[in-house]
């Protein structure tokens, strides 16, 4: 946790962020796998750990901007309680943590909202994503599911944007060594990879080292030989020579704030001359991103300019054809990267994607719904502050190549006699993750993930 200070400032801004009523923000409860004693680890809510930073389930925060008042509801914990999990803090001592003095039992909190039912206040309350949550506003407002979902606060899903979207360097501090262990868990399946193992052997060794640091992995680990699948999280594959190894995986440090990577490795000690080219014009169009970022570009034209390279360079392979542009400009190049460039990151890997990307990557306006451009979690113009990934990608991915083929789409872009040879090639991504600064950018981490062809094929000799 940081100092209470800390949190005080950010629940002070927020309450002049938000003009009348309460606001509501919910932390997480377990999250039963089987049975209700049996729970998957506990993960807090991201926007209640961003204004607490309390990591205990049950707990409620109401904000009143009325009189400026914060409180925590919960239940404390019973010394039946206790035979089973040891002594345990009382809340109101939880709360003194992130300098909140008021607090109360659950049934105190109903009272208070029975109060703002009947005093006719606003109450706010961001989109939720956890059925529990929904349950429980909708026994606390009356309301049902349907309304809880479109009577969520769009003035106070802007306030927290507006505040989360920006890292502190206290925060940067945290994704760092998020960073860090995520280029140690990298480094380490570049360097272990061998042919016949399976791609299990590396998840396991790789996420022990983000249990290491007391936080777990930022989200499940893509570790694959079939990396044109763009979140593959099937590891039961034999590992064979000759194959390209794509390994997309992160951790989360116990401040909840992540480190999200991503490799392509060959899984002999050298790429073959195909996967060179391949590899260099992915690393070229990651450059061309990097080289771009700044305040005031929006990601869009980020993005744009990994799409340019890229058509640019299957053209010049002999995949792409036709004007560059222009079959960006129609999305031909979609075929091979049907995906964003990058998205935001901080205490979640696509930072607030609960809270609606148009929300957070896009200032309120709608995105594109052409394929692959509707994948861009990020469109807007940057901002000092930003925390954001790099990573763009090529991807044969052959059922897709059918499917366009048989639909004889894109034909003026696209030589599909040519495609069809990358069958089996696989996908290739690299990313890395930057802050942008009042004059460009910085890559993060103290640690350097390798990415250069030299510096992958040195760690696999
Ligand atoms: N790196 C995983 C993701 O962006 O979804």
């Amino acid at each position: 946790m940081f100092n209470s200070e800390t949190y005080v400032q950010r629940q002070q801004e927020l309450l002049k962020k938000v003009n009348s009523g309460i606001i509501l923000i919910p932390g997480n409860e377990e999250s039963p796998m089987n049975y209700t004693d049996n729970p998957y680890r506990f993960r807090q809510d991201s926007t209640f750990l961003y204004y607490f930073g309390l990591s205990r389930p049950g707990l409620i925060a109401l904000l009143d901007t009325g009189n400026g008042r914060v409180s925590i509801y919960g239940n404390d914990y019973t010394v039946e309680d206790f035979v089973w999990m040891g002594k345990q803090p009382t809340i109101h001592e939880l709360a003194a943590l992130c300098g909140v003095e008021y607090t109360g039992s659950i049934t105190d909190l109903y009272n208070r909202i029975g109060q703002a039912n009947k005093r006719k206040e606003a109450i706010h309350f961001l989109p939720q994503y956890r059925s529990e949550n929904i349950l429980k506003l909708m026994d606390m407002t009356g309301l049902s599911a349907q309304e809880i979902k479109a009577g969520v606060s769009v003035e106070f899903i802007r306030a927290v944007v507006s505040q989360r979207n920006y890292k502190t360097a206290e925060e940067i501090v945290e994704i760092e060594k998020g960073v860090d262990t995520s280029v140690d868990m990298h480094v380490t399946a570049i360097k272990m990879v061998k042919p016949g193992m399976q791609e299990l052997d590396v998840v396991v060794e790789i996420e022990k080292i983000a249990r290491a640091t007391g936080g777990d992995i930022s989200f499940p680990t893509i570790a694959t030989i079939n990396g044109q699948t763009l979140h593959n999280h099937y590891h039961g594959n034999i590992i064979k020579e000759g194959q390209l190894f794509l390994l997309d995986c992160g951790a989360e440090i116990p401040t909840g704030y992540a480190g999200d990577l991503s490799s392509t490795f060959p899984v002999g000690q050298t790429f073959s001359s195909l996967q060179k080219d391949i590899y260099t014009l992915v690393l070229k169009s990651h450059n061309a991103c990097v080289d771009a970022l700044k305040p005031g570009i929006t990601f869009k034209e980020v993005h744009r300019a990994a799409c340019l390279t890229i058509a640019g360079g299957l053209k010049s392979m002999g995949l792409m054809k036709g004007d560059t542009e222009s079959a960006v400009e129609a999305g031909a190049h979609a075929l091979f990267f049907p995906c964003g460039t990058g998205h935001m990151m901080g205490l979640d890997i696509h930072d607030m994607e609960n809270l609606g990307e148009e929300f957070v990557g896009y200032e309120g306006e709608p995105k594109s719904t052409q394929f692959g451009l509707k994948s861009l979690r990020l469109g807007r113009a940057l901002e000092p502050g930003f925390v954001l990934t790099i990573e763009p990608g090529i991807y044969f991915i052959p059922e897709l190549t059918d499917q366009w083929r048989s639909q004889n789409k894109f034909t003026e872009y696209l030589n599909y006699d040519e495609i069809d040879k990358f069958r089996n090639f696989g996908g290739i991504r690299n990313e890395e993750n930057y802050l942008i600064t009042p004059d460009g950018k910085r890559l993060l981490g103290n640690k350097k993930k390798p990415m250069l062809i030299e510096e992958v094929e040195a760690l696999r000799k």
